[in-house]
């Protein structure tokens, strides 16, 4: 802080000694007075040409092509490129990208022993974060000297779907289905997760575009929970693999990416409870006596509406028309979502349901089960996270080393017993 001339350059938390001993209450309404402060360069904003985000218009762009336009001509490995590279790609650029990453589906049969390791109950996301972990051990060029980094970026973005399934095939007691690499990403990863070993499996159109779509709208968020885990993991100069595991870790955590996790919950609450929809949506008005929450409603960025949300709407719509699906637990989301956007209350309050609402829907009527909503959210993140990464290491940025506000005892005298 700058008052008068004079300068003040240590961080003041209100009720901490700091304010006590420097009397700030004066300047909390005043602008124009605060300076850099030169401590805060590692935990300050970050500056990055990847994303952009507004919410208070609700706009979302990666590398300045709207969100809209690329879910809907787009895809995700093409998005995939353009996070990672800056650029789309070329027809040519394109055909060696993915290429490179149908070579790189199958996963070293010795990661299957670490894999056969686990408890068949355990949670995809724990199981995910320790096998990207573990690709450290089978590539050791990546950390090295973080030797062939495309080719490490390249190797990710492959085997992260082969190693999603199987956690998946194996709580079902199913044998995995390798990647069958003649296929798209999208219809390889619907192959592995649903096809019987025995079955030609055909994907719906339909699925693969929702998919599709699902994922470039999760592909990068700007910096959230785990894209700057992976950045101040990375500032270490630790390789992609940990790095990647770290934002996994991360997404995992029910405020981040277990959001739609916690819809899917509250929406089987309802039914269990006679499903009135009505009831719900008075109780979520009266949350400071009912202590109710309405979960995938509102954003901590949006202030307007998540533009995402307004895409997957119609993704969500698409399937479930095209599925024909019967499901009450969707029917009270659908309720839920047309009683808000009708009631003065929620309109108001700029209360509308957001990506998460819709996601865990989408997922719901493609038969994927309620612990794998987050190991989506990653597969579809991981463009962006290695993107973040290669930024923070291309820039040159220094290790991370958050600042920290002691707040704990003076000095004490050691008293031995
Ligand atoms: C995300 O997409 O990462 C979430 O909306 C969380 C966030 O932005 O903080």
């Amino acid at each position: 802080l700058t008052v008068d001339g004079k300068s003040y350059s240590f961080p003041v938390l209100e009720g901490s000694e700091h304010e006590k001993a420097f009397d700030i209450s004066a300047l909390r309404d005043q602008t124009g007075y605060v300076t850099l402060d030169r401590g805060y360069k590692n935990t300050g904003a970050t500056q990055s040409a990847i994303t952009f985000l507004d919410g208070e218009e609700g706009i979302l762009r990666y590398r300045g092509y709207s969100i809209e336009d690329l879910a809907s001509k787009a895809s995700f490995l093409e998005v995939a490129y353009l996070l990672i590279y800056g650029e789309l790609p070329t027809a040519n650029q394109y055909e060696t990208f993915s290429n490179g990453i149908r070579r790189h589906t199958l996963v070293n049969e010795d990661m299957r022993k670490i894999f056969d390791g686990f408890p068949v109950s355990a949670h995809p996301m724990c199981v995910l974060a320790s096998l990207v972990s573990a690709m450290s051990a089978f590539y050791p060029d990546s950390y090295e000297g973080n030797k062939n980094p495309d080719l490490h970026i390249v190797r990710l973005l492959a085997k992260l779907p082969t190693l999603a399934t199987w956690s998946y095939k194996r709580a079902l007691g199913h044998p995995i289905n390798y990647p069958k690499n003649q296929l798209d990403y999208i219809p390889n990863f619907l192959h592995m997760m649903f096809a019987l070993p025995v079955e030609d499996y055909k994907v719906d159109p339909v699925v693969a575009e929702a998919l599709n779509v699902l994922l470039i709208l999760h592909a990068d968020h700007e910096q959230n929970c785990s894209t700057s885990t992976v950045r101040l993991v990375g500032s270490s100069q630790a390789n992609l693999y940990s790095s990647i595991s770290a934002g996994i870790s991360a997404l995992w955590g029910p405020l981040h990416g277990g959001a739609n996790q916690e819809v899917i919950e509250m929406l089987e609450d309802i039914k269990a409870d006679g499903g009135d929809v009505g009831k719900y949506i008075d109780m979520a008005k009266n949350a400071k006596t009912t202590g109710f929450r309405l979960f995938g409603f509102g954003h901590r960025v949006y202030k307007n509406f998540d533009p995402r949300a307004k895409i997957i709407k119609k993704a969500a719509d698409d399937v479930l028309a095209k599925l024909g699906v019967n499901d009450p637990v969707l029917e009270i989301a659908k309720g839920l979502e047309e009683a808000a956007l009708n009631d003065p209350y929620f309109v108001q309050r700029k209360l509308y349901p957001n990506v998460d609402f819709y996601s865990g829907i989408i997922y719901r009527a493609l038969g994927i089960p309620t612990n794998m909503f987050t190991v989506m959210f990653a597969i579809g993140r991981l463009p962006g996270w290695i993107a973040q990464w290669k930024e923070m290491r291309e820039q040159k940025e220094p290790i991370g080393r958050p600042r920290q506000i002691y707040t704990g005892a003076t000095l004490r005298e050691f008293v031995p017993l």
